[in-house]
């Protein structure tokens, strides 16, 4: 579709997660963005329902964050985080324990939310060490997880391609619970679906096998987002809370997509009330502006590593760019925004619009499943008899072509806008699935 603009030499570049050949035969380059729009290289206004990569939770091109990473940048461009600091980075740690569950008030910053997946890892194991629990080493992930693509990550996460070519070199001790989607019994729920709480109690029988001595961590998303908008059930994610306090085993919340705003809280741990021990954010923490990540963690573990360490450094991890003055400027201005739009209120406020809109689908041409949470669908088809996927892949291309940005994994469509959003927006986005769906094969 990029007939009349000039292409840039495509052959360098390896793309991430893309099918790079198919991509460079037809290519979807985007020129800028403002608001709730790309415009293409074309010049073709193109509605972001999508958040980018489920990150730019304030819309495009916020002048605020625009400022205040302009001035940073001529002021102090990075300070090395090792031994140094600069203050930016402890007001920026304030400003996120301020709006993450009462006593998760440490924050370790990353690069991106695979990086804040490994130190959360890193963290449980240093905690049981220094409680003189080492034999604590096990993760237990879930199927169909997504906790991005370091070797943490992908050895607790359950998605298979993202594995079986690696799979001679993931962690060693990982074992997984069975994911919560079941179109036999769940399909076209509206909100947290009612079957499936049950599945928690497999954690029980995972720790009868292993034995809680040797298990550090659970891990789970508490909305699983990239593996195609899997929802907690009822009461699924107090049971894993309950289990893993009674074992003495710390609850990781992958919260890279669900925090600042998706489900129209704080975070997902605010949303269903359900605390965990750490919580991984990344994405919406600077608006996708400057790339960044963190962990929040429980002040008991912190304290614990602090205490127990002989003296000098405590925890042997950290990155170069933890804490880079850009991406704090980015995150203090981000949550000003947040905060001062309040966004996560006007996200729960367009959630039962954007669950009207979606559940209209239901009827619709290949349609298996609606299912919504916050501003988030996911649209679930039929997938095609011997070629899973390409449904999927072809409505994606055909919403792109009639400006709409979307998302797919598998058989399932995402969707999950910018928080400020508009009715007419959600609006136009649904009807323009619907008339795609209705001319596929
Ligand atoms: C739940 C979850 N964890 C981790 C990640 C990885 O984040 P990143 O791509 O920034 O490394 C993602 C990305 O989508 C995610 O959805």
């Amino acid at each position: 579709m990029n007939d009349n603009a000039s292409i840039p030499d495509l052959s360098n570049l390896w793309m991430p997660f893309t099918a790079n050949r198919q991509f460079k035969q037809r290519p979807r380059l985007l020129a800028s963005a403002k608001g709730m729009y790309y415009t293409d290289i074309n010049g073709r206004r193109i509605l972001d329902s999508t958040s980018g990569l489920w990150c730019v939770n304030a819309g495009h091109g916020r002048q605020e964050i625009i400022d205040a990473i302009t001035r940073q940048t001529s002021t102090l461009d990075y300070a090395p985080g090792f031994q140094m600091g600069h203050a930016g980075a402890f007001e920026a740690a304030a400003a996120v324990a301020k709006i993450m569950p009462a006593g998760l008030d440490r924050i370790f910053f990353t690069n991106s939310g695979s990086e804040s997946v490994d130190t959360a890892l890193k963290i449980a194991l240093a905690y049981h060490r220094s409680l003189g629990e080492g034999s604590r080493t096990r993760f237990i992930g879930r199927q169909r997880g997504y906790h991005g693509v370091g070797f943490g990550g992908i050895s607790v996460g359950g998605i298979t391609p993202n594995r079986k070519a690696f799979s001679g070199a993931l962690l060693p001790a990982v074992d997984h619970l069975s994911h919560t989607h079941s179109l036999e019994h769940n399909a076209f729920s509206r909100g947290q679906p009612a079957w499936g709480a049950h599945l928690a109690d497999e954690l029980e029988q995972l720790i009868a096998l292993h034995d809680a001595s040797t298990i550090a961590a659970v891990i789970v998303e508490p909305m699983a987002g990239s593996a195609g908008v899997l929802l907690p059930p009822k009461g699924y994610l107090e049971k894993l809370r309950a289990i893993t306090e009674k074992h003495g085993i710390l609850l990781i919340f992958d919260e890279v997509i669900t925090a600042f705003g998706r489900l129209g809280a704080a975070t997902a741990s605010d949303f269903f009330g359900v605390v965990p021990d750490l919580i991984t954010l990344a994405k919406g923490i600077s608006n996708a502006s400057v790339p960044c990540g963190a962990v929040a963690i429980r002040r008991e573990i912190h304290d614990g590593i602090m205490n127990s360490a002989a003296g000098g450094i405590e925890l042997f991890h950290g990155y170069t760019y933890s804490g880079h003055p850009l991406a704090m400027a980015a995150v203090l201005a981000t949550l000003e925004i947040y905060e001062r739009e309040k966004l996560f209120a006007r996200a729960s406020a367009m959630a039962p619009k954007l669950e009207a809109a979606a559940h209209k689908l239901n009827g619709v041409r290949h349609v298996v499943d609606v299912r919504n949470l916050g501003l988030v669908a996911g649209i679930e088809l039929a997938a095609r008899p011997g070629a899973p996927g390409t449904r999927t892949e072809e409505a994606f291309q055909a919403c792109f072509d009639q400006g709409v940005l979307l998302r797919y994994t598998g058989d399932t469509i995402a969707v999950s806008p910018p928080l400020i959003v508009e009715d007419e927006q959600i609006d136009r986005l649904f009807a323009t699935i619907k008339s795609v769906l209705e001319k596929l094969d």
